[in-house]
């Protein structure tokens, strides 16, 4: 008999359910079911229709999971941040899954579960600087010890480097989620295009992507560029942003012994070897989550679940509430 955490993700548009081993940290079950070629005809996610879709995938995965039942021991679940609506289909569940199967449940924190994307089938590491870039956030985290000392360094103070290629995406009319589709469009050309860096003269460390959107939109307008010069273009402007920046972190303050690069869009190909320079550059240690595992799903929500249970941090089912948005104690760079 194994002790084991089942865990359910379904902050945004995907619907995913894992089980892993509590004892030896093995991923034994991960199922998603992705949402995107739904909202692809509206260039983005419409709350109401992901709500609706996760409560009929979220069934359709557990039911490949009940031969873990009566191994089960806790239900972790993702309770913030994200869309109320589609987090509350995955809380249900987690709500009556723990009260049937009488273990207790542990409400997660989806930031922080893609910090412990890299510790899937892996050891944990504290000491770690995080540059988490998804599609609602873009932000520098430092965490200490563990889950529960964690600070934010930076932030965006507009849209995020996620969301600025899902735009991009869809104001060439390319489809959602623009990430990977701006990726494979920018392989194809040169990054002729001179798009500003934002924030290049500021000495402090945030970003900001919506003036590069707009300079997007003009050159758009012009009419005298290939998709592919714009996407080339757009993404070298969006990378060297977010280098520089770190470029100016690291120039004043000590650099990290570990970095890591997580959230949706860490899987972009052309950010991974930016930062791979910049690590060679300052010499510290470069961790990126396996491909699979960088979109949001359930196993990192099982990985970060089962450091909890062994923290007993458990919430009652009557406390536990969906939370849109979340905030970290912040450490002001200079
Ligand atoms: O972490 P994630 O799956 O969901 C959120 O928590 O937001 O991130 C999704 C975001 C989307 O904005 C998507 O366009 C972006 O990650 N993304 C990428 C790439 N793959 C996904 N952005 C740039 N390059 C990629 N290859
Ligand atoms: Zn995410």
């Amino acid at each position: 008999m194994k002790n084991l955490i089942l865990a359910i993700e379904s902050s945004c548009d995907d619907s995913s359910i894992a089980v892993m081993d509590i004892d030896t940290k093995e991923l034994l079950f991960c199922q998603k079911i992705s949402q995107e070629s739904q909202h692809k005809q509206y260039g983005g996610v419409v709350p109401e229709l992901a709500s609706r879709l996760h409560l009929e995938a979220l069934p359709n995965i557990l039911k490949n999971a009940s031969r873990y039942f009566p191994q089960i021991r806790a239900v972790a679940v993702t309770n913030a941040p994200g869309l109320s609506v589609t987090l509350n289909e995955g809380i249900m569940m987690a709500k009556a899954l723990s009260i049937s199967l009488n273990v207790p449940l542990i409400g997660v924190n989806h930031l922080i579960g893609h910090i412990y994307s890299l510790f899937i089938n892996r050891d944990f590491i504290n000491d770690i600087m995080v540059l988490l870039v998804s599609g609602g956030h873009t932000k520098i985290l430092y965490l200490q010890d563990d889950y529960r000392h964690i600070k934010e360094l930076a932030s965006t103070i507009d849209d995020s480097f996620g969301e600025s290629f899902d735009k991009v995406a869809k104001m060439l009319n390319l489809g959602y989620p623009g990430g990977p589709i701006i990726e494979s469009l920018a392989q194809q050309a040169r990054p002729t295009i001179p798009f500003p860096i934002p924030l290049k003269q500021s000495k402090e460390i945030k970003f900001s992507y919506s003036g590069l959107k707009n300079a997007v939109r003009l050159a758009i307008n012009q009419g005298i560029y290939s998709k592919e010069e714009i996407a080339a273009s757009f993404q070298q402007a969006a990378i060297t942003h977010l280098t520089m920046k770190l470029n100016k972190l690291f120039k004043t303050t000590q650099p990290p012994k570990h970095f890591a690069v997580v959230g949706g869009a860490s899987a972009n190909r052309a950010l991974r070897e930016e930062i791979d320079k910049l690590a060679s550059k300052y010499k510290f240690d470069v961790l990126y989550p396996q491909m699979k595992y960088c979109s949001d799903n359930a196993a990192m929500i099982a990985r970060i679940g089962v450091d909890m249970y062994h923290n007993q941090d458990f919430t009652h089912y009557k406390d536990l509430q969906a939370i849109s948005k979340v905030s970290f104690d912040t450490e002001i760079l200079s």
